[in-house]
């Protein structure tokens, strides 16, 4: 296991003896509440950390999990980019291109959640240099490096996307508030996806080696209407078996993909490795209509498709 994932691993288990605070959401069909704050960081999708080691699985690796650390670079895309810090965003990081994009170009914009909603954006540093080198604005919870042992909440990415619809981001380029997507790893994508719940500025979910850990929560589907696509790191991950039981309960379109990291997923990898490229092409797709970028996720024929690269993709409902 790369020790960048150490962290990840550690926090649980030094917040184990916190006492979890008393639930005030309790599951049951039809009772949707207004709200996906949910009682604990991460938001109604996610668990108090004390309950982790009844859902984390085996654990360990897979043969395509990174086995040494990436380069540090500005990214693979048209817009070289790095991660900075604004003032006018406190406890965020920004993740964009260095030099606003010339020629009218809009700019999606993503709100970011960590691992273990742990205030370190830094740690998914090679994956969102890379996203935002496509031509992406990404406000990711926590500072780089941060070391607070404090957990993110819903309102964090709230926080994100309400900076953004206020203007406040109009300085990294045209950023198009319409094109909204929350993404995030283990329980930050729980946060994104609790972020998404009744709140209809976003526009996708992307889920990163995680899904509903809660099955008598998992109801709360119902209430998502937008796409969600899972990036699952195979059957040592601990969303994979989560992730099937929410694939086959979506009804809207959805991609379920699998490729056999563990937990860890390729983040440390250089560009973020193949679930940054997957991630990108989903969003070049989805934002810009690229379809060259759709048939890399669908089409298993079509050059560098995810299938290529030893994805088990599963998909449903795409026109
Ligand atoms: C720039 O793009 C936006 C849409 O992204 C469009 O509404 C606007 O008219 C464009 N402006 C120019 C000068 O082309
Ligand atoms: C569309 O996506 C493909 C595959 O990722 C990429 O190589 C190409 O540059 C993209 N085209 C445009 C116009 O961005």
């Amino acid at each position: 296991m790369p020790s960048s994932y150490l962290p990840l691993l550690l926090l649980p288990l030094t917040t184990l003896a916190a006492p979890a605070p008393q639930a005030t959401f309790q599951p049951s069909p039809g009772n949707f509440p207004a709200k996906g704050d949910g009682d604990y960081a991460g938001g109604i999708f996610s668990i108090p950390l004390s309950q982790l080691p009844q859902y984390a699985g085996p654990g360990g690796t897979g043969p395509e999990a990174p086995t040494t650390p990436g380069q540090k670079t500005s990214g693979s895309g048209p817009y070289p980019a790095q991660m900075l810090t604004d003032t006018s965003l406190p406890g965020h990081t920004i993740f964009a291109p260095k030099t606003p994009p010339t020629g009218n170009i809009s700019l999606p914009f993503i709100a970011w959640g960590n691992g273990a909603c742990t205030l370190n954006s830094a740690t998914y540093q090679n994956l969102l240099v890379e996203v935002a080198s496509w031509g992406y604005v990404i406000a990711a919870d926590g500072t780089p490096n941060s070391n607070s042992p404090t957990q993110s909440k819903v309102q964090d990415m709230r926080d994100s996307i309400e900076w953004a619809i206020a203007g406040k981001a109009a300085k990294y380029g045209n950023v198009d508030v319409d094109k909204i997507t929350t993404a995030g790893h283990s329980c930050g994508g729980q946060e994104a996806l609790s972020t998404s719940y009744k709140d209809e500025r976003v526009k996708r979910v992307v889920m990163f080696n995680i899904a509903i850990f809660q099955d008598d929560r998992r109801y709360l589907l119902e209430a998502i209407k937008t796409p969600i696509v899972w990036l699952i790191g195979g059957s040592k991950d601990m969303g994979y078996t989560p992730s099937a039981k929410d694939y086959a309960l979506l009804k809207q379109p959805k991609i379920r993909a699998n490729l056999d990291t563990g937990h860890g997923g390729t983040f440390s990898a250089t560009n973020g490795g193949k679930q940054g490229k997957a991630f990108v092409n989903y969003l070049e797709w989805q934002w810009r209509g690229n379809q060259t970028a759709k048939a890399v996720l669908l089409d298993p024929n079509s050059a560098g498709s995810l299938v290529k690269d030893k994805w088990v993709v599963e998909a449903s409902g795409w026109e």
